[in-house]
């Protein structure tokens, strides 16, 4: 059988400019919220990616006439009525949960099973389960699946726990179709919510406060089907910037909101990099030293994302210095660095602390990408390293990055993807 691979020569430091793709964490809750319009819905800037086929999949058996032309996806609701998902479509990402706020605000009942995507230690949907109950909600699980039904979906004072993006987005498309006034509080403030609220009320509804911790939803307003911009990906910029950072470079991203990005571009401004931005452009220099940054923690946006840890990390292997690394919002997102270890990065994990002690210089091996983020910094490690970085397990790294081979490419990187053959493989003992 053959895989795929990225194949990286290190030391070519990135230059050049890219354009920064749509994020994928709004294209995906956007597609969802489609499902509560009537006539059509055109999303612009949508990347293409495997985890956004698999939406356009769902909204297909959902009774939705769902298809995409390069990155314009147009979503039309045909009237069917179906409001079942199947298991493999849900445990096709985790983004499938996102789907249950606005089938149960259209339709008022809605069978799920458990979401897939990402493993970064346990993803329960408690959360999002016990805030459907809040708005009238019956929730009955039998034989794995969740099956969910109201005799009608009312506004309620929801409280969150803790600031959950995806449960934040549930409450608001499912509070779109619910009667009355849905007051969410301690709700998450990351940028994709706002996203999400803009195109809403663009189609009809209203919502206030998106963004902000206390989110006011007044149901039961009439949606219509508008054209829409997907915002620019601040993780996939983080990215490339970490890949220059690197590899010691200097490059330019356009249509970028920097302004979205503040905690990361301060990170990598203490770790060495010159940092400037002009309107929708960030541009990134790394000509001197790598600096370790002493304490970086996760946190709900405004702070530093949970999914930018894995990339700065792979910048910070190479810096002089140690590097103190806290991770709070997952349990288990260090399974990267066994890889950057294998390349010869010095990191130690205990519980949620990862501590980076920098080498001089990351070499190429092989090593296979863990999940999203992680496979994506096993490529920014790559760019920096010294010889040849092979990354398998390139289905992780396709639900996040649009053309990502080719983009480095087009920054000067020597990148290239081949098939291998597995067996081949397995006989060299390749993995991380
Ligand atoms: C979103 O996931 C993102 N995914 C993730 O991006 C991102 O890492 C995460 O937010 C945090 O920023 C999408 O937007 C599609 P959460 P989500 O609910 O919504 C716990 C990437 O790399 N929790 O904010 O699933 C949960 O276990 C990805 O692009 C419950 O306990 O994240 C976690 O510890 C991966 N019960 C914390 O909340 C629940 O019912 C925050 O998760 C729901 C969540």
């Amino acid at each position: 059988m053959t895989e795929e691979m990225l194949q990286i020569t290190g030391g070519i430091p990135l230059q050049g400019e890219i354009t920064v793709q749509g994020a994928k964490n709004s294209a995906l809750p956007l597609m969802a919220a489609a499902l509560l319009c009537e006539g059509e819905t055109v999303l612009k800037r949508v990347p293409q990616l495997s985890d956004v086929y698999a939406a356009s999949r769902i909204l297909n058996r959902l009774g939705c006439r769902c298809t995409a032309e390069g990155s314009t996806v147009s979503i039309r609701h045909s009237g069917a009525e179906n409001c079942e998902i199947p298991d493999a479509d849900m445990r096709a990402m985790r983004s499938s949960i996102m789907f249950l706020g606005p089938i149960l605000g259209r339709m008022h009942r809605c069978t799920i099973t458990m979401p897939g995507g990402c493993e970064l230690g346990p993803r329960p949907i408690d959360m999002h389960l016990a805030a459907m109950r809040r708005m009238g909600v019956q929730i009955f699980e039998d034989g794995g699946k969740i099956r969910c039904t109201a005799e009608k979906l009312s506004g309620a004072r929801i409280h969150l726990p803790l600031p959950s993006v995806g449960v934040t987005e549930n409450v608001i498309m499912a509070a779109v179709g619910a009667e009355g006034e849905t007051v969410l509080t301690n709700a998450a403030r990351e940028p994709e919510i706002a996203d999400l609220a803009n195109y809403l009320n663009q189609c009809g509804a209203d919502i206030s406060g998106a963004g902000e911790s206390t989110v006011v939803i007044r149901g039961g307003k009439k949606l219509t089907g508008t054209e829409y911009a997907v915002m620019p990906d601040r993780i996939a910029a983080m990215t490339y910037l970490c890949a220059a950072a690197a590899s010691g470079g200097s490059i330019c991203l356009s249509g970028a909101n920097p302004r979205d990005m503040e905690s990361c571009l301060h990170v990598l401004e203490a770790a060495g990099c010159t940092v400037g931005c002009c309107g929708s452009r960030i541009f990134l220099d790394r000509s001197g030293a790598l600096k370790p940054v002493p304490y970086i923690c996760t946190m709900p946006y405004p702070g530093f994302p949970t999914d930018a840890q894995a990339l700065i990390s792979a910048v910070l292997c190479t810096a002089k210095g140690t590097s103190v690394i806290e991770e709070t919002i997952f349990e288990s997102r260090y399974k990267h660095l066994a890889a950057l270890m294998r390349m010869g990065a010095n990191a130690r994990v205990s519980g949620r602390t990862a501590v980076l002690q920098g080498v001089p210089r990351l070499h190429g091996a092989s090593v296979e990408a863990t999940d999203l983020r992680g496979g994506a910094a096993m490529a920014v490690a790559a760019f920096g390293a010294e010889g040849v970085t092979d990354i398998t397990a390139l289905h992780h790294i396709d639900r996040g990055y649009e053309h990502f081979a080719e983009t480095f490419h087009s920054l000067g990187g020597a990148v290239r993807r081949c098939r291998f053959s597995a067996s081949e493989r397995e006989k060299q003992g390749v993995g991380a």
